[in-house]
């Protein structure tokens, strides 16, 4: 039998309810997280990201919720999971990095208290309960690089700045050595010098625990460092998917053409946001019929782009979606071209 992957998430579907009906922010997404790997997410502001990620550990906030498809943690079912079990595997096996750090900490518990309940809830059976559950919390504010990392561990949230608070949520994250990491935007709002250092531990530790990663950014530079593979999301559904590599050599949809032309080369650090595409995405990508992306398509073929957006499988491990590439979309282009 196939070993199925070490998460798989397939079709899945994520709505809001309006008032005028279903506000479908995420629309038939699928993808599978390999052990090891690490797999970027991006796309701009709005495009379903936070809540693909939120729904892995059904975390999306309410009134939304998940109404299709499946996710699957070695197989097993995550939406299917009880209350009890599913907090075994949040912050267990499966630990997120929220883009806003103070939403995981709990203001009125020391930071060193907070994650020695995390390592002793998820790694009891290693014998860390008690006082060795606190040394472990210990061990992994030092590991994030924190300075004096036993007086760090008495203080709370508030008593941190920004960057520390981000990498007290990473050192949370990781002290319990989950299977897979969410990481949402894990630098954003940080420095330059303190987005490397996060970025270059979380691969560390990768190494070290062998997790996989799924890295939401809008920094293309960063997943060109940093990933395997990469998805790129447009209001809601999965556009192209490619290994990192071949996706910046020759980027296939206009889409992510456009993303990758938004990266001015010698541009500082703040001026690689994906800004670049003109016009905006549709506020409710459930209701367009054909490709989403069509209003502000360079390439765009009247009459064939409001068709079903196909699925095209270019070659293994690479997917577009995107009219160009189906037959009745060379013969249009042909045509237009004349
Ligand atoms: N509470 C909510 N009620 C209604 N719609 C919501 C709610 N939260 C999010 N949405 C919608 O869901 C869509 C996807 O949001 P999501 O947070 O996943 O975007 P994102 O890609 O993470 O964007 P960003 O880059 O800004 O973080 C957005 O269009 C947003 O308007
Ligand atoms: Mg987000």
């Amino acid at each position: 039998m196939l070993t199925p992957p070490l998460l798989s998430v397939e079709n899945l579907t994520i709505a809001f309810p309006g008032k005028t009906g279903d506000s479908i922010v995420v629309d038939g997404v699928s993808f599978a997280l390999n052990r090891g790997e690490t797999v970027g997410v991006v796309g701009e502001s709005g495009s379903g990201k936070s809540m693909t990620a939120l729904s892995i550990l059904r975390l999306i906030p309410e009134p939304g919720r998940v109404t299709g498809g499946t996710i699957a943690l070695d197989g097993e079912s995550i939406l299917a999971l009880t209350e009890k079990a599913l907090r075994r595997v949040r912050g267990g096996r499966i630990a997120m990095i929220f883009q806003d750090p103070m939403t995981s900490l709990n203001p009125v518990f020391t930071i060193g208290e907070q994650i020695a309940e995390a390592v002793r809830l998820h790694r009891a059976e290693e014998g860390l309960t008690g006082k060795a559950a606190w040394d472990e919390a210990v061990n992994a504010l030092r590991r994030v690089h924190i300075a004096e990392p036993e007086r760090r561990a008495k203080q709370f949230p508030h008593e941190l700045s920004g960057g520390m608070r981000q990498r007290v949520m990473i050192a949370m994250a990781l002290a319990c050595r989950p299977d897979v990491l969410l990481a949402d935007e894990p630098t954003t709002a940080l420095d330059v010098t303190v987005q490397a250092q996060i970025l270059s531990l979380i691969r560390e530790l990768q190494r070290e625990i062998g997790m996989a990663v799924l890295l939401i950014t809008h920094d293309l530079a960063v997943v060109a460092e940093t990933c395997d593979r990469v998805i790129v999301l447009y209001a809601g559904k999965v556009m192209e998917m490619a290994d990192a590599q071949s996706l910046f050599d020759d980027p296939k949809h206009p889409y992510t053409q456009g993303l990758l032309a938004s990266l001015p080369e010698n541009a500082p650090q703040g001026a690689t946001r994906l800004t670049y595409i003109k016009g905006q995405p549709p506020t409710n990508p459930g209701k367009i019929t054909g490709c989403p992306f069509r209003a502000r398509c360079p390439k765009v073929i009247p009459g064939v782009c409001e068709k079903p957006l196909p699925t095209v499988q270019l070659e293994p491990g690479r997917m577009i979606r995107c009219h160009l590439f189906t037959e009745s979309g060379n013969t249009e282009a042909s045509h237009a071209e004349r």
